[in-house]
């Protein structure tokens, strides 16, 4: 294990119908609130009218930044950081996704930050000193942003999409209601799914290697990902399938798969430059890139693939070499991706062959990497072979 420091002050309230204890939460907050949401879901739903009556209710005053899309931009950040300053935003309420999480994360430090956000802490790196409460209602497990102090932010202009992470930016609370996640689309379930798999992923194949706890917890989350991804996916009403992958996604991302980990995280920073110049869904993303990554990586990886393939499919070590079950492994991985309807090429998504290099070359080198630190050719190389379908994973 590698030395570590554990904290996570996030409140989480989980259940059926949590989002009614909304007003118990509220009482700890003063009476200014500013309502974050996305494209218009929670409206289709009738949630935002069961919220709005709670915050009223509760004698709040409302304030809304509505509209915040996937990948949220910084243009977003900015109109909700003017309303904190000019209303005296006491509390920001996040009711969404990752997105709308992020958005809200970088409002809340924004609206006490001196200088310009973006360019103070995602381009120089600032510590916070201070930031907004914020408080989630979260709709759609995938990214474990409620419960997580990171935010990703995209500058479309400059093609770029970076995350911050600190502290502050854990939500004071969230609330965690499976209910609410049934009227996703099930692309989205499929997309969120993939997110927290990743998560697993680079965490998981990174050193140490020895028996360490982390590292079993990661196989037992991977296979409980897959059993509950599979009941959603037959029964989109399926409550139990529901709530359980509600509390995998946190869970994958929420600090205890990193403990005494290095971490990895190159799949992702590739995913962010691939959403940053395409605008793509991250899960997509991800499962173009994650398993080509790893093949990349495969004999760096190969120890660790062999022992996912046995753990985490239960794929029999008798009788195959290390490198035979690594590639066991992956090709595990790469069917069940394609098996739940998850994008295997940058075509799928629209990306064409002539952006790829830009798109590479785009990639801020991994001072973090597990296995093998990828420089900008490796990546050109692993979007390149995302191009067309791997079949049967040649030598
Ligand atoms: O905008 P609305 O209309 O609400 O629709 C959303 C959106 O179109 C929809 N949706 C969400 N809940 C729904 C629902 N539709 C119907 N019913 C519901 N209950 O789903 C779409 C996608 O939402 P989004 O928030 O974008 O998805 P996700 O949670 O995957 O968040 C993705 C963002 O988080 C970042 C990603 O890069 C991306 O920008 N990430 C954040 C991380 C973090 N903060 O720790 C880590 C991740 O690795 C990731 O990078
Ligand atoms: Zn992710």
């Amino acid at each position: 294990m590698q030395p570590f420091i554990f904290r996570n002050p996030t409140k989480v309230i989980f259940g059926k119908n949590a989002a009614d204890r909304l007003p118990q939460e509220l009482a700890a907050f003063g009476e200014r609130v500013l309502l974050v949401y996305g494209g218009g879901s929670i409206k289709r739903t009738g949630l935002y009218d069961r919220l709005v009556r709670h915050l009223t209710q509760s004698g709040k005053k409302v304030f809304e930044v509505p509209g915040v899309m996937p990948n949220p931009r910084t243009e977003k950040v900015y109109e909700g950081i003017a309303i904190c300053r000019s209303e005296k935003i006491d509390l920001v309420l996040a009711v969404g996704g990752g997105s709308v999480i992020d958005c809200s994360k970088m409002i809340a430090a924004g609206a006490l930050l001196d200088g310009d956000f973006w360019e103070e802490l995602f381009l120089n790196g600032k510590s916070l000193e201070r930031s907004l409460p914020l408080g989630v209602i979260l709709t759609m497990p995938a990214t474990a942003s409620e419960m997580n102090g990171t935010a990703v932010i995209s500058h479309w202009e400059g093609n770029r999409k970076l995350g911050y992470a600190d502290p502050l930016l854990h939500p004071y609370f969230s609330i965690l209601d499976p209910v609410l996640t049934m009227t996703m689309p099930r692309e989205q379930v499929v997309f969120g799914a993939v997110d927290m798999m990743s998560h697993v992923f680079e965490q998981y194949f990174s050193p140490p290697d020895d028996n360490n706890l982390t590292d079993e917890l990661a196989e037992g989350l991977l296979r409980n990902i897959r059993l509950n991804l599979d009941a959603s996916l037959a029964d989109l009403r399926d409550y139990q399938a529901r709530s359980n992958l509600m509390w995998d996604g946190t869970m994958a991302l929420n600090g205890l798969l990193r403990l005494g980990k290095k971490g990895d995280w190159q799949a992702h920073k590739i995913e962010h430059a691939l959403s940053a110049w395409y605008d793509i869904p991250h899960g997509a993303g991800l499962s173009i890139v994650h398993p080509n990554l790893l093949f990349y990586i495969r004999r760096e990886a190969e120890a660790k693939l062999a022992r996912y393939a046995e753990k985490v499919w239960g794929i029999c070590p008798q009788d195959r070499t290390q490198e035979e079950m690594a590639f066991a492994g992956l090709k595990a991985m790469r069917a069940y991706f394609d098996s739940i309807g998850a994008p295997a090429t940058l075509g799928e998504v629209g990306i064409p062959e002539e952006a790829v290099r830009d798109i590479a070359y785009s990639v801020s080198s991994a001072e973090d990497a597990g296995y093998r630190a990828l420089d900008r050719r490796d990546v050109y190389e692993i979007l390149k072979q995302s191009l067309t379908r791997r079949e049967g994973l040649p030598r």
